[in-house]
């Protein structure tokens, strides 16, 4: 029997056939050089499955795909209407599959399943539901002059679009790529991180189930330096679009370059969230815990970094580590009470690890946690929820991502010296105030560098907002309408109506 697909049996019981090929024209296909990459359940550290990794062979067979299907009337000529249809239905279908994709999910990527059932696949069902709405409604328009000249613009598709996806939401990544892509008529290279290189190749399936044309969307998996590069590298996709770390985004950009294709990028962040002596210290404590905690820290706009006016400093830290020990139970992410499971992988947990050894060393307080976990069975890559406080602004740790249950707190006297300090930094992605006073939280949100600014919450994002940053945290927007402009261009044209030469 051919190993393109295999029956597993997640831990929670439930049986599905998992695809393990490459996703090149509605088919599933092994890679020309049978290179496979192996994903790890981070809970347990066991093997869960290998799938085939593509290299650059690969990816020109499937740019070519994904070249010939942009070309193709079938889907170049659809009724924006019919588009919208192939969303709706891709939508239906993830939301009709959701149980088996978040297992998948949580067995590969280690986040609770009650999250990727309720949030991930929520929002991934909802993204797309999202984006097939907008199909029939992307207009150009009609721009006076004079009479003797019609002008008017198309919004018309890029071309082959080649997305690379990370690891830390893995399905929902994916929406937010394919859904405005698709419904612009775009068709699609994907990378998956080969982290967690699973759930995507389930989704693919239903894709090709969906009733999209063969080569409108094709999923891969490899490794980001030969797949990756292949995809950022190659001449004959348009547009690139990535999520993930800073220093990669910054290759991409250059790989990019080889024909200027157009680029998004979501990359890194080290997010402020400032709490005012003024705020309601109760919903400051419970908003600081999730913008920091949820996902296992593994969240780009994750608010890591709290500065607190002084003179709620210590009450703040108080009630924050009290809320977090009641509230951040770490464990099996297959158990319903479990709020925090594994970091990915192994090198994720010792670079978290790592950053507590930074923090102890440089001097800062570890207020809480600062260990690995080992209570659920002695393995997995478990770590507690750590807090440091007392941090200064040129350590390590107030200034670099860690991407983890990992926070640090500092304090401040004024609002200009707490604007200036959450601005010091490379990056710009998030941004949190907690104020009772509407005036200055509007004047501070206004005063933060950041792509987005949330006050009285954090990481309350949601996909009719657009979302993305400044500054190093990444070029272009997300959701929304925004998302729409990431996979148009504007074409002009000019019809004279009665101008002679
Ligand atoms: P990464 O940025 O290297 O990986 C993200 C994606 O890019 C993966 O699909 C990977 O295969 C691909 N990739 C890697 N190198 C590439 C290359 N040279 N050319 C083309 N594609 C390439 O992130 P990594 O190494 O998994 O995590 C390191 C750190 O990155 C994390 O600790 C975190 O700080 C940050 N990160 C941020 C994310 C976000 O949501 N903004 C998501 C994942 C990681
Ligand atoms: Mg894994």
């Amino acid at each position: 029997m051919s190993d393109l697909f295999i029956e597993l049996t997640a831990p929670n019981g439930c049986k599905y056939t998992q695809p393990t090929g490459l996703f090149i024209n509605n088919e599933w296909v092994k890679s020309k050089s049978g290179e496979k990459i192996t994903s790890i359940n981070p809970t347990d550290e066991e093997e869960i499955a290998s799938v085939y990794a593509a290299g650059p062979e690969d990816v020109d067979i499937a740019v070519a795909a994904a070249r010939k299907a942009f070309k193709d009337p079938t889907w170049r000529d659809m009724s924006t209407t019919a588009r919208g249809d192939l969303l709706y239905k891709l939508s239906q279908l993830i939301d009709e599959h959701k149980e088996t994709l978040a297992t998948i999910e949580t067995w590969d990527n280690g986040k609770p399943y009650s999250v990727a059932l309720n949030e991930d696949l929520a929002e991934v069902v909802g993204t797309i539901k999202y984006y097939a709405g907008w199909a029939d409604k992307v207009h150009g328009q009609v721009i006076d002059t004079s009479p003797a000249k019609l002008a008017y613009t198309i919004r018309e598709p890029l071309g082959v679009c080649g997305q690379i996806i990370p690891w830390n939401y893995p399905l929902l990544m994916a929406a937010w790529k394919l859904g405005p892509a698709l419904c612009c008529g775009n068709t699609i290279v994907m990378k998956a991180a080969e982290q967690t290189p699973l759930s995507i190749l389930y989704l693919a399936n239903l894709i090709k189930e969906a009733g999209f044309p063969p080569g409108v969307v094709n999923i891969l998996n490899g490794e980001g330096r030969k797949a990756g590069a292949a995809i950022a590298q190659h001449l004959d996709i348009d547009k690139i679009a990535f999520t993930g770390s800073t220093a990669t985004g910054r290759e991409i950009m250059k790989m990019a370059a080889v024909n200027l294709k157009n680029i998004t990028l979501e990359t890194g962040g080290k997010s402020p969230l400032l709490v005012f002596d003024d705020a309601d210290l109760d919903q400051a404590v419970k908003w600081a815990h999730t913008g920091i905690m949820y996902n296992q820290g593994q969240v780009c706009t994750a608010t890591s970094r709290i500065l607190v006016q002084e003179g709620v400093y210590d009450k703040f830290i108080s009630e924050f580590k009290e809320y977090v020990k009641k509230t951040s139970k770490v464990g099996d992410p297959f158990e319903d009470a479990t709020f925090q499971g594994p970091q990915v992988t192994k090198a994720q947990y010792e670079r978290v690890l790592s950053y507590i050894e930074s923090g102890k060393s440089e001097g800062a307080t570890l207020a809480s946690g600062g260990v690995a976990y080992k209570d659920v069975g002695g393995r997995g890559f478990f770590i507690e929820p750590t807090i440091f406080t007392d941090v200064k602004d040129n350590m390590k740790i107030f200034r670099e991502e860690v991407f983890g249950p990992f926070v640090v707190i500092s304090s401040f006297k004024t609002e200009e010296e707490a604007i200036s300090r959450a601005n010091d930094t490379t990056y710009g992605l998030g941004s949190a105030v907690f104020t009772e006073n509407i005036t200055k939280a509007h004047r501070v949100a206004r005063l933060l560098e950041a792509g987005m600014v949330w006050i009285n919450s954090s990481n309350d994002s949601d996909l009719r907002i657009p979302f993305g940053g400044v500054k190093m945290s990444g070029i272009g927007r997300e959701l929304g309408e925004a998302g729409l402009d990431s996979y148009t261009n504007k074409k002009a044209v000019h019809v004279n109506l009665g101008t002679k030469l």
